[in-house]
C-alpha cells in the first residue's frame, strides 16, 4: 500500500471531542491525539496537573499544548520532568543544550544546517536502532510553512489490535533488526546501509510498560529483517505488517500551528512527515526522552 507518505490520502481534519480532564480542556482526536488547551508550560505545572497530562499522553499517545510561546528553557524543563534526556550525539546537529535538536530546512552558506531539512519522511520511531529508544519526542513549532509538513501518527497499540489471531502468533516473541543510516536514508529506507549504521533488535510485538498495552514496533524506514526467518519470508511479513500497520485507519494527521508543543509516544506510535515547499522555513525544536529496553 503506502510506500511513499504521499500516498496515503488526506486524512480529514477531525473536530474532536471537548472534554474537561482532571482540571485539563482538551480535544481528543481518533484514533488517537489530543489537544491541550489551558496549560501555559512557561509556568511551574501543580503535581496534579502535570500527573493528569502524563495520563492523557498514555490515554492518546500524542499531545499537543496549543499556543505556547517556549525559550529552550522552558521546553527542557518540561521535558527533564517527562524524563532523562538523550544527549544528541551528532554534534553538529545539538543545539544550545546538548539535549536540544533542531529540525529544519534553514540553511547557511547555501548548506542545511540542522538535521532532516526537507521532503517527506517515512513512517519511523525514533531511535529504535537503539538498545534503550526514545519514549517521548517532544516537538516545539517555530517557524511553517503555509502549508504541508503535517506529521502523521499511527496507532500501533489499535495496529496490533486489529491484527488476526494468526498474524499475532506469529510475530509473538520475534526479534526484527532497525537499522538507521542518517547519510543514506535519513527520510526514505537505504538501499544499502553503511556497516557502521547503528543498529539494534526489538521485539516485533511489544508491552508499554505503562499502560500493559502491545504495540507494533516495526517501521518502514529502519526495520530490515527479521532475526531467525529466511531472508524471504522475513521481507514478505515485514512488508505485510508495514501496509498493516500505516493504515489510514490508525492514522491522525496534525496540522501545526505556530506555538504548538507536541509530544508522541515512540512505544504506542510511529510518525510519519509530508512534504513541504522547500523554500518556506519549517524549523522544530526538538528533545527526545530516554525510554525503557523494549519487553
Ligand atoms: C522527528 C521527526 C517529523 C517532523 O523529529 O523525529 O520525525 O514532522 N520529525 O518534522
Ligand atoms: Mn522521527
Amino acid at each position: 500500500m503506502a510506500m511513499q507518505v504521499a500516498n496515503i490520502p488526506e486524512i480529514a481534519a477531525d473536530p474532536g471531542r471537548k472534554e474537561t480532564y482532571k482540571g485539563l480542556e482538551l480535544i481528543r482526536h481518533a484514533p488517537c491525539g489530543a489537544e491541550i488547551l489551558n496549560v501555559d508550560l512557561t509556568r511551574p505545572l501543580g503535581q496534579d496537573l502535570f500527573d493528569a497530562v502524563l495520563e492523557v499522553w498514555h490515554q492518546a499517545r500524542v499531545i499537543v499544548f496549543r499556543d505556547q510561546n517556549l525559550g529552550p528553557d522552558d521546553q527542557l524543563r518540561f521535558g527533564r520532568r517527562v524524563g532523562e534526556l538523550s544527549i544528541i550525539h551528532t554534534e553538529k546537529f545539538a543545539g544550545e543544550d546538548p539535549a536540544i535538536m533542531y529540525i529544519s530546512n534553514v540553511k547557511e552558506d547555501g548548506e542545511f544546517v540542522h538535521a532532516l531539512p526537507v521532503g517527506e519522511m517515512m513512517f519511523h520511531i525514533d531511535q529504535c536502532y537503539t538498545p534503550n529508544p526514545a519514549k517521548a519526542t517532544i516537538l516545539y513549532a517555530m517557524e511553517l510553512p503555509k502549508t504541508g509538513g503535517n506529521t502523521l501518527f499511527a496507532d500501533q497499540v489499535a495496529a496490533y489490535d486489529a491484527l488476526d489471531t494468526e498474524t499475532k502468533a506469529r510475530i509473538e516473541g520475534l526479534r526484527a533488526l532497525n537499522v538507521y543510516d542518517y547519510d543514506a536514508g535519513a527520510t526514505h529506507t537505504a538501499s544499502e546501509v553503511s556497516p557502521d549504521a547503528p543498529r539494534h533488535a526489538h521485539l516485533i510485538a511489544r508491552t508499554h510498560p505503562v499502560t500493559g498495552e502491545k504495540a507494533l514496533f516495526v517501521n518502514r524506514l529502519m526495520t530490515r529483517s527479521i532475526n531467525g526467518l529466511a531472508e524471504a519470508e522475513s521481507r514478505q511479513l515485514l512488508e505485510q505488517l508495514f501496509d498493516h500497520q500505516e493504515n489510514p485507519a490508525f492514522v491522525y494527521e496534525h496540522r501545526w500551528r505556530l506555538g504548538d508543543l507536541l509530544m508522541w509516544d515512540n512505544r504506542a506510535t510511529l510518525h510519519a512527515r509530508r512534504d513541504f515547499n522547500a523554500q518556506e522555513t519549517r524549523l522544530m525544536r526538538r528533545l527526545t526522552v530516554l525510554g525503557e529496553t523494549p519487553a
